[in-house]
C-alpha cells in the first residue's frame, strides 16, 4: 500500500473538486462541439496545475511526478481532452525548457508558461515520421545569428491553441538522429504556419494541428541543449509524458468502470437489477483490477522519476498497460449499457472514443514493447 502525503492529498483532493465542479458539467459540450475546453483550462491555470512541477523560482508549483500523476488522473476522469491539454503543457512543453534549457530560454519561454499562463506544445512528429521520429526531414540552418527553420510538423497537441512551441529539426541531417536539435519556436513568428484542426474520432476538445516553417527565421539564443542533443532531449521528455499519458488514460479507464457500476446498479432486465449476473459482475471485476494494477504502475513510474532513478522502461510498461486496459474497460461498459452505451446521451461513448488515442500518441503500443523489449532483454 503506497501512502501519500498530506501534500499529495490536498492535490488530488483539489483536482477532484475541479474536475468535479468545472470539466466534467462541460466536458460533453466541448467534445461535441470541437471547442477548446477554455473554461476547464482557466481552472487549472488558476490552480497552478499547468505548471505543476516546475519550480517556483519560474512560476511554478514545484510539485512532484506523483503530484501531477494524480491530478491528471481526476483531470481525465471528467475529460480526456481537458487532461492532454494538461500533460502536454506539464510534461513535453515545460519540462524540456526548464531541464535543458539556457537561462535565457527558461527566464522568457518557461517563465510565459509557469507565470503567464500560455500553453505550449511539442513538434516532433512530422506527416512521414511519427514512430521513428529519426527519420525526421525538418532542418535548421544557422545563418548568422538565426536559425532558418524549414519542414513540416504534424499531430501537435495544442496546435494552434499554445503560444510556446519545442520543435525538433535537424542541423546536420547527415549524422541522423545525432544531427537533431531542439528549438523553441513562439505563435507569431514570421514563417511560422499553423495549420488547421485534424477531425478527430476522440478527444475532440483538444485541438490538433499540422506545423510549417517557411524558412521561418528565429534567434539562435531559442536552441534548447546543444546542437545536435534534440533526440535525446525528445526521447528523455517523452520518457516523462509517457508517464502522464498514462495517468490519462488510468482517468479515463476509471470513469469507464464507475459508469459500469453505475448503470449495472440502475438498470432493471429479469425482475432485478443486472448488477446482480454473474456475467457482468465479472467484466466489472476484472477491469477494476485491471485499473489498480495500471494505478501500481503508474505511480511506481512516477515515483522513481521522483528519486532520480532511470524510469525508461516502467514509463513505458505504465504508458502501455494503462492505455490498453482503458480501451477494454471503455469498451466494457460500452457493452453493459447496452444501445444507451451507444448514444450520446451516456458520457460512456466519448471514453470509448477517447481512450484509443492513449494507446497511439507519445508512443504506440507497439514501440512501448520495443522500448520495453529492448530495456528487458538487451540491458
Ligand atoms: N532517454 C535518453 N536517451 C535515449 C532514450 C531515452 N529514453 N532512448 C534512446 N535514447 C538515445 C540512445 O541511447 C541512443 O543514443 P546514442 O546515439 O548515444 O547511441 C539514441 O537515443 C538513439 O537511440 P535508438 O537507437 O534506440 O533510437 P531509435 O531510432 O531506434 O528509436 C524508439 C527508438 C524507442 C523507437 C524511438 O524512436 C521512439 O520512442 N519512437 C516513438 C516516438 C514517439 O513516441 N512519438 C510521439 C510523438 S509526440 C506526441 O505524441 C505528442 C502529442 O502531442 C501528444
Amino acid at each position: 500500500m503506497i501512502e501519500l502525503t498530506e501534500e499529495q492529498k490536498l492535490v488530488q483532493q483539489t483536482a477532484k473538486e475541479i474536475a468535479e465542479d468545472v470539466i466534467a458539467p462541460n466536458a460533453s459540450y466541448y467534445d461535441a462541439n470541437e471547442e477548446f475546453p477554455q473554461k476547464s483550462f482557466e481552472a487549472l491555470r488558476d490552480a497552478g496545475f499547468l505548471a505543476m512541477m516546475v519550480s517556483p523560482e519560474y512560476g511554478g508549483s514545484g510539485l512532484d511526478t506523483l503530484s501531477y500523476v494524480l491530478a491528471m488522473t481526476e483531470v481525465s476522469k471528467a475529460c480526456a481532452s481537458t487532461g492532454v491539454m494538461m500533460s502536454v503543457n506539464n510534461s513535453l512543453a515545460a519540462y524540456p525548457l526548464e531541464t535543458y534549457g539556457s537561462e535565457y530560454v527558461k527566464d522568457t519561454f518557461l517563465r510565459k508558461i509557469a507565470e503567464g499562463g500560455r500553453l505550449g506544445a511539442f513538434a516532433l512528429s512530422e506527416p512521414d515520421a511519427g514512430s521513428d521520429p529519426a527519420g525526421g526531414r525538418a532542418t535548421a540552418v544557422l545563418d548568422g545569428d538565426e536559425y532558418i527553420l524549414k519542414g513540416n510538423k504534424m499531430w501537435i497537441t495544442n496546435g494552434g491553441v499554445a503560444d510556446v512551441y519545442v520543435v525538433f529539426a535537424k542541423t546536420q541531417p547527415e549524422l541522423k538522429h545525432k544531427g537533431m536539435s531542439a528549438f523553441v519556436v513562439e505563435k507569431g513568428t514570421p514563417g511560422f504556419i499553423i495549420g488547421p484542426k485534424e477531425k478527430k474520432l476522440g478527444i475532440r476538445a483538444s485541438p490538433t494541428t499540422p506545423l510549417t516553417f517557411d524558412d521561418c527565421r528565429i534567434p539562435k539564443e531559442n536552441l534548447v541543449g546543444k546542437e545536435g542533443e534534440g533526440f535525446k532531449i525528445a526521447m528523455s521528455t517523452l520518457d516523462g509524458g509517457r508517464i502522464g499519458i498514462a495517468a490519462q488514460a488510468l482517468g479515463i479507464g476509471l470513469a469507464a468502470v464507475e459508469a459500469a457500476i453505475s448503470y449495472a446498479n440502475t438498470r432493471q432486465a429479469f425482475g432485478t437489477t443486472i448488477s446482480k449476473f454473474q456475467g457482468l459482475r465479472w467484466m466489472i471485476a476484472n477491469a477494476s483490477m485491471e485499473m489498480e494494477a495500471a494505478r501500481l504502475l503508474t505511480w511506481q513510474a512516477a515515483m522513481m522519476k521522483d528519486q532520480g532513478k532511470r524510469f525508461t522502461k516502467e514509463a513505458a510498461m505504465a504508458k502501455l498497460y494503462a492505455s490498453e486496459a482503458a480501451v477494454r474497460a471503455a469498451d466494457m461498459s460500452l457493452q453493459i449499457h447496452g444501445g444507451a452505451g451507444y448514444s450520446r446521451d451516456f458520457p460512456v461513448e466519448r471514453y470509448y472514443r477517447d481512450a484509443k488515442i492513449t494507446a497511439i500518441y507519445e508512443g504506440t503500443s507497439e514501440i512501448q514493447r520495443v522500448v520495453i523489449a529492448r530495456e528487458t532483454i538487451d540491458k
